[in-house]
């Protein structure tokens, strides 16, 4: 008999998702092109993200929202120091692009009904060196946005939204990723697609449009609007390769954009999938006494419609996460936290010093009871689907 296996996540790549990938490899243009240029214009204009820029991360695409926030060539530039609000429950990329951008970063709690912002928490933080929020969507979840941008209104501040697990996701209606100046996605293996690595990077502004442009391909001037005045004012140098900007190499391929943008169309449909399964599961989950004594399922926001790639479960005040994790994962669920737990504990805060005395209750709680398991975008089956409350229930 086959041991029973309920992974977080399956092979996430389709037949034609490959042959995608085949066609551009058979093409001998692997590098940065028509597909990445096509996969950004058709991701802006069903995100309505306005600008959007292919990278290959999401981590990467952090770095250039706080790169081009501190850039010498942006008019309204943050200087050393500024401060950018972000809640304690956030992934380590999402963090560390604040501080490499020398700003200094503001924690806050999360409300745990949302895993998101406390937003009454996050406008007591709020002080005169305040310049931006950093929002993180949490795995498909998001703050109440009307009172967010409310806020972000009062004090004039800036938004980046860190929209990385949460593709697809809509607050009445609108996207996340849609709201604030910035906004980063992941094509991570795990998350709503895939292309192996990649992200997205969008922006509102034209003109930082055009810096991220060159931030992310060495700060050279090629491709921007004003290349050929550029190339004028610097007659002396080959205007191929004039260096504009300061620079990274962030960009991804037109591999990755193909396989990318051949999930993407399909992202409607494994949204769709993913809500049939996880409202199965919630049913056969709430079935069951025990489970529905010790266990909740995160629910979406109000307002929200979300966009789930796994399901997160907290645990009441009696539960043992270690010993339930190292049980569960021998019957073959495989698990792994929210996130990363409340950040401020991890190793890195301190090194960095950056600790902040501030009690993060609710991150500590998540920290202590919180987990996902996977959702396929594959139909479950009834069978699987049995075996996998039985191993909840056995090892509760
Ligand atoms: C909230 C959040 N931000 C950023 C990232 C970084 O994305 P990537 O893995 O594509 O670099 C992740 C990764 O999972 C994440 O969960």
């Amino acid at each position: 008999m086959s041991k029973f296996f309920y992974p977080l996540v399956e092979n996430p790549y389709r037949k034609k998702d490959i042959k995608e990938g085949i066609k551009v490899l058979k093409s001998g243009k692997l590098t940065i092109g028509s597909k990445t240029e096509t996969f950004q214009k058709i991701f802006s204009k069903k995100m309505k993200t306005k600008n959007s820029l292919l990278v290959n991360s999401g981590s990467s695409a952090n770095l250039l929202a706080f790169q081009c926030l501190i850039n010498p060539y942006r008019k309204k530039r943050l200087t050393r120091g500024d401060e950018v609000i972000i809640p304690a429950l956030c992934w380590s990329t999402s963090l560390w692009p604040i501080v490499q951008s020398g700003l200094k970063p503001k924690f806050v709690d999360i409300d745990i009904e949302t895993l998101n912002f406390n937003l009454k928490e996050l406008e007591k933080k709020i002080t005169k060196k305040t310049k931006a929020i950093l929002v993180v969507h949490v795995l498909g979840n998001c703050p109440n946005m009307d009172q967010l941008m409310k806020i972000k209104k009062k004090y004039n501040l800036l938004l980046i939204e860190d929209t990385c697990e949460s593709l697809g996701t809509k607050f009445k209606g609108k996207y996340l990723g849609s709201f604030g100046e910035f906004s980063s996605f992941s094509f991570y293996s795990s998350h709503q697609i895939s292309s192996g690595e990649g992200g997205m990077i969008c922006c509102k502004n034209n003109d930082d449009l055009e810096i991220i442009k060159s931030l992310r391909a060495h700060g050279w001037s090629r491709g921007l609007k004003n290349e050929k005045k550029i190339a004028k004012k610097n007659k002396n140098l080959d205007k191929r390769f004039i260096f504009y900007n300061s620079g990274f190499n962030l960009r991804s391929t037109d591999i990755s954009a193909s396989i990318g943008l051949s999930q993407f169309k399909d992202i409607d449909q494994f949204i769709k999938i993913r809500n049939e399964n996880r409202n199965k599961i919630l049913k056969s989950f709430y079935k069951n006494k025990k489970i529905k004594k010790k266990l909740k399922i995160l629910q979406g926001n109000n307002f929200t419609k979300p966009s789930w790639f796994g399901l997160p479960i907290i645990g009441n005040k009696n539960f043992n996460k270690s010993i339930f994790i190292k049980k569960i994962e021998k019957r073959g669920v495989e698990t792994r936290p929210i996130i990363s737990g409340n950040f401020l504990k991890q190793p890195s805060i301190k090194k960095y010093k950056l600790i902040d005395k501030s009690k993060m209750y609710n991150a500590e709680y998540v920290s202590k009871k919180g987990f996902f398991i996977g959702l396929p975008t594959t139909k479950i089956k009834n069978k699987i689907l049995n075996k996998l409350v039985k191993s909840f229930e056995e090892s509760l």
